[in-house]
């Protein structure tokens, strides 16, 4: 049970770990009342929480990222509090982180962008490809793959699919002016890979066996696979482009 939460919802590990440490926090708050005068101030009992929270979650074996997220968590809350904003304000915040990391719960896909590097060299990747080729891009975030790829190759028939509703419509309006490109609000696990020369994804290790199967189901011989650093457990890539970035990206590919 544990290992399937830490793999698939690692955000209800951490809400557990919140939990836990509002309770060791209560608990010691009345053992102080109880056994001495001191009464920690409101932001010392919240910096506690954090650091209590961030010790759960390493021991409930949550990846490192969710330690300072843990940490800041309660502190960062009282802090906005402390500024007295309206209310209105922490839904609608609340509303918009929603509406752009859709899919970070339940796919494990959150939204981050293909670098300028990336796409320079994706594009001249695939300038062996067909004047007319169709390309995918799955989960296309806000579309900058896509709208280099419709100046680059204006012949060529471009589609992207994201199911974030923000992101998409953002997207969708990028890609708006070029007339090869299209973007559609679908989950990249319904669009159908049989009739793209390339597809082209920047995911998460989460969904890459799953994509696997559907691309070796999907595509045609002789078509391409393009992960941006992702790889596919146990699939070696038929070629691997380094990008020398910060991220230390590589673009992989898979000669179907
Ligand atoms: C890391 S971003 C990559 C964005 C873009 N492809 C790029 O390279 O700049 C991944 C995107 O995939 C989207 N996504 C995740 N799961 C998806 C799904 N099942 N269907 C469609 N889009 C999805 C996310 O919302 C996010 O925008």
């Amino acid at each position: 049970m544990l290992e399937l939460l830490r793999s698939r919802y690692p955000a209800v590990l951490a809400l557990l770990a919140q939990v836990l440490a509002l309770a060791g926090v209560a608990l010691l708050l009345f053992a102080l009342a109880r056994l001495g005068d001191w009464r920690p101030t409101l932001w010392q009992a919240a910096l506690g929480q954090g650091v209590l929270a961030a010790a759960f979650g390493h021991w409930l074996g949550l990846r490192r990222w969710w330690l300072p997220l843990n940490l800041a968590f309660v502190p960062g809350l009282l802090a906005l509090q402390s500024r007295e904003w309206p209310a209105w304000w922490f839904l609608a915040a609340f509303v918009v982180l929603l509406l752009i990391n859709w899919n970070s719960f339940r796919e494990r896909v959150p939204l981050y962008l293909s670098g300028a590097r990336t796409r320079q060299r994706l594009s001249e990747r695939l300038a062996g490809l067909p004047a007319d080729f169709r390309f995918v891009d799955l989960g296309c975030g806000l579309g900058g793959t896509l709208a280099q790829l419709a100046r680059d190759y204006p012949a060529a028939r471009l589609m992207g699919v994201e199911t974030a509703p923000l992101v998409f419509l953002l997207a969708w309006l990028r890609c708006l002016p070029y007339r090869n490109c299209q973007v559609r609000y679908r989950s990249l696990w319904q669009e159908d890979l049989s009739v793209y020369d390339a597809v082209y994804c920047f995911l998460s290790p989460a969904p890459m066996v799953e994509l696997w199967a559907k691309a070796r189901r999907e595509m045609r011989p002789g078509t391409l696979l393009v992960s941006n650093s992702f790889e596919i457990p146990g699939v070696a890539p038929g070629e691997i482009i380094e990008l020398n970035d910060w991220r230390s990206s590589r673009l992989l590919l898979w000669h179907l």
